[in-house]
């Protein structure tokens, strides 16, 4: 079980405004596989979001943050931005694959600037607003996200990665 965080980025949800339809939808996504140990819906604003993903990651207990909204074209939109300023380094590949494999179904999905990276022992993923784009994008990278895990906090050594144990 991974330990997860959902980060749901929207003006109006912050304000009670609107339903977090793409936070249950991350929480729906991974209840066989994750346990989610942080939730919270904060404005775009990339102080405030950076804030959030740097005292989450921090605490040790989470493994992996999605986000969810603010990648986008708008104004408003600041997730990416937000997240580069706290990741070590980016894992660009995460944010490669979502987008390839949705232009098959949308070529909208060009229009999410979402990244993904690493800060310490934490990976944090961004993933578009919608329910759908959230549902699309988690089909992706699910089954990447336990081994992902599992090197970051060490418990995969090279040795035995080359010896196919894992
Ligand atoms: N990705 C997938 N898989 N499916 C989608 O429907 N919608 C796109 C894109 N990524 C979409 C998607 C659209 S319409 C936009 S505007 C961008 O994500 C940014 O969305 P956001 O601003 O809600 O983060």
């Amino acid at each position: 079980m991974m330990n997860i965080g959902i980060l749901t980025i929207s003006d109006k949800g912050s304000q009670g405004q609107r339903q977090d339809k793409s936070g249950e939808a991350i929480r729906d996504a991974f209840a066989s596989v994750g346990k989610v140990v942080k939730y919270e819906i904060v404005p775009d604003e990339k102080d405030i979001i950076a804030n959030t993903l740097k005292k989450w990651a921090d605490d040790s207990k989470v493994d992996v943050i999605l986000t969810t909204g603010g990648t986008g074209l708008s104004t408003r939109d600041v997730t990416p931005e937000a997240t580069l300023t706290v990741i070590d380094r980016e894992v660009p590949g995460i944010a490669e694959a979502m987008r390839v494999k949705a232009l098959d179904k949308t070529p909208t999905a060009m229009l999410s600037r979402a990244v993904a990276g690493q800060r310490g022992q934490c990976l944090i993923v961004n993933l578009p607003g919608s329910t759908k784009a959230v549902k699309e994008c988690l089909d992706v990278i699910l089954p990447a996200l336990p081994h992902a895990v599992e090197i970051i906090k060490g418990e995969v050594t090279e040795h035995s990665v080359q010896a196919g144990i894992n």
